[in-house]
């Protein structure tokens, strides 16, 4: 064997975090799964509030937090965004980095501010249980509601002009998280205020009898309608479109996936871009409705139901757990385990990969160039928060390099050798350049994901057969989102300004 012990572990480790980096929640969960790339949409630009879990599936205080988060979700549900980034996907690791993430579970909450994908951004340092979450949450949403007493009533009336307002009496001065929220729905739209059952001549004037009562008053209109529901936010909202139907609360996805997603069976594999959709999915029902129905009343705090577990007294406060010492040069793996390299690249399921071979002196100039070119431009890409196949590295001592090398012709093994494949759809392109170095090598990669280059058939002895990695492909899900690129043009949005 060519490498070292450690190196080969850490290749393989580095794999199978790849591989099975499978999620906590799952896809029924109320926790909105969502990825480094969806969080700018989602999150960063939506006019709601959310509490967001940076976790890692392995970390048992993430583990613990779990029925608390789900169960905060759901006392959240229309409110307020409850979300989880899995830090332990590679594709969400950049991510993660540039959140300030340095151990697991992280909680954050973000606002949004006057300044449209500038969310404030912090550590929610509370107790781990629902209730306490769901209260901070509430706490930090901004209030748009007004209060209004008899003697600025003229004056609110007025500076609200001619357009549609919105008031509840109610004998509690503070304003609700589901009232903040209606406001933050329909921000622009209707004006919203709040009145106190002491304010007499406001009572009278719109012949409240009852408290709470919400009512509506259409633009140009004095004439008030009374909501006679409940006081709840489904209903309420529903109520309130009568002027007009409320603002979505993130901008809407794009909708660029159509074309790599008519393989519905490919699409079912791969969980990553699941969870997009079905975030997309409940967001699109979280801004059509003004999101889902909740339980809480307007007058009444709502009492998150706590589950067991989430009972952490403070001396067993989760301590978080450190992350991963991070590698401080980017590497790839160097797989010298033909298993590694079928489950990865080589099988009938795999999509577009990159691998290079490597001749047995490892560190001659080529071998030495291609690794660290590959190592960079992953890193670029990762950085970006852009999905990218996989790069992977050949050694000459994995059994599977000479079949390769012999399989495709590709000449001596003294020599370094570059190629993508895609198992699935059986082709291979060559790298017909003779220098690794990142400029012409980074050239080849992007016209790989251009879909540019000559595709040679892939012979189908290379290839391990689907049985054999099915049962992988599965876990695998997350994974192939990086390797299925090859259609989808860049245009993922950049973190940069996180
Ligand atoms: C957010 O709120 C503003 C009004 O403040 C509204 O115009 C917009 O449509 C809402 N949604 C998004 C995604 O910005
Ligand atoms: C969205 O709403 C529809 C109908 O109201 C419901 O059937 C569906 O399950 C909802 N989806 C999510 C993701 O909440």
């Amino acid at each position: 064997m060519v490498r070292t012990a450690a190196l080969v572990a850490a290749a393989a480790a580095m794999l199978l975090n790849d591989v099975h980096a499978e999620s906590l929640y799952s896809k029924k969960s109320s926790v909105l799964q969502i990825s480094g790339v969806d969080y700018d949409r989602l999150i960063a630009k939506s006019n709601y509030t959310s509490i967001v879990e940076f976790y890692a599936p392995w970390c048992g205080h993430c583990k613990n937090l779990k029925p608390a988060f789900e169960s905060a979700a759901k006392s959240l549900a229309g409110i307020a965004k409850v979300a989880a980034v899995n830090c332990d996907e590679e594709m969400n690791k950049p991510f993660c980095g540039q959140m300030g993430v340095q151990g697991f579970p992280t909680l954050k909450i973000v606002r949004p501010t006057k300044r449209v994908g500038k969310p404030s951004v912090e550590d929610y340092q509370g107790q781990r249980d629902a209730k306490s979450i769901v209260e901070a949450v509430k706490d930090k949403i901004p209030n748009a509601v007004k209060r209004v007493t008899d003697k600025k009533l003229d004056e609110w009336l007025e500076s609200a002009g001619d357009g549609a307002k919105a008031i509840l009496f109610s004998e509690k001065g503070l304003v609700s998280a589901t009232m903040k929220t209606l406001a933050v729905d329909f921000a622009g739209l209707i004006s919203l205020a709040q009145i106190r059952n002491k304010e007499a001549a406001s009572v009278q004037k719109f012949g409240i009898k009852k408290f709470p009562t919400l009512i509506l008053l259409p633009a140009g209109s004095s004439e008030p309608i009374v909501y006679d529901g409940e006081m709840k936010k489904e209903p309420m909202v529903a109520f309130l479109s009568q002027v007009a139907p409320p603002n979505p609360d993130c901008p809407p996805a794009k909708a660029k996936k159509t074309k790599a997603k008519k393989d519905t069976k490919k699409e079912s594999k791969s969980s990553s871009k699941l969870s997009k959709a079905s975030a997309s999915h409940k967001s699109a029902n979280a801004s059509s409705a003004a999101a889902s129905a909740t339980d809480e009343t307007v007058e009444e705090p709502i009492k998150a139901t706590e589950s067991p577990a989430a009972n952490l007294k403070d001396g067993d406060a989760p301590e978080p757990v450190a992350l991963p010492v991070e590698t401080p040069k980017p590497t790839i793996p160097v797989l010298v385990e033909s298993s590694q390299l079928q489950a990865s690249c080589l099988n009938v399921q795999s999509k577009t990969c990159i691998l290079a071979i490597i001749p047995k002196d490892e560190s001659s100039e080529a071998a030495t160039s291609v690794l660290a070119s590959l190592a960079s431009i992953h890193h670029k890409h990762d950085k970006r928060g852009s999905q990218l196949f996989p790069f992977v590295g050949v050694s000459a001592s994995n059994p599977l390099a000479s079949s390769i090398l012999s399989g495709l012709s590709l000449g001596k093994e003294d020599d370094v050798h570059l190629i993508a494949t895609n198992g699935k759809r059986s082709w291979y392109k060559k790298y017909s350049g003779k220098n690794f170095g990142q400029t012409e090598v980074e050239k080849w990669v992007d016209a790989l994901r251009m879909g540019e280059g000559k595709k040679e058939k892939l012979p189908d002895n290379l290839l391990a057969a689907a049985k054999k990695v099915e049962a992988k492909e599965e876990k695998k899900a997350e994974d192939d989102v990086k390797i299925e690129i090859e259609e989808i043009v860049d245009d993922t949005p950049k973190h940069g300004e996180l």
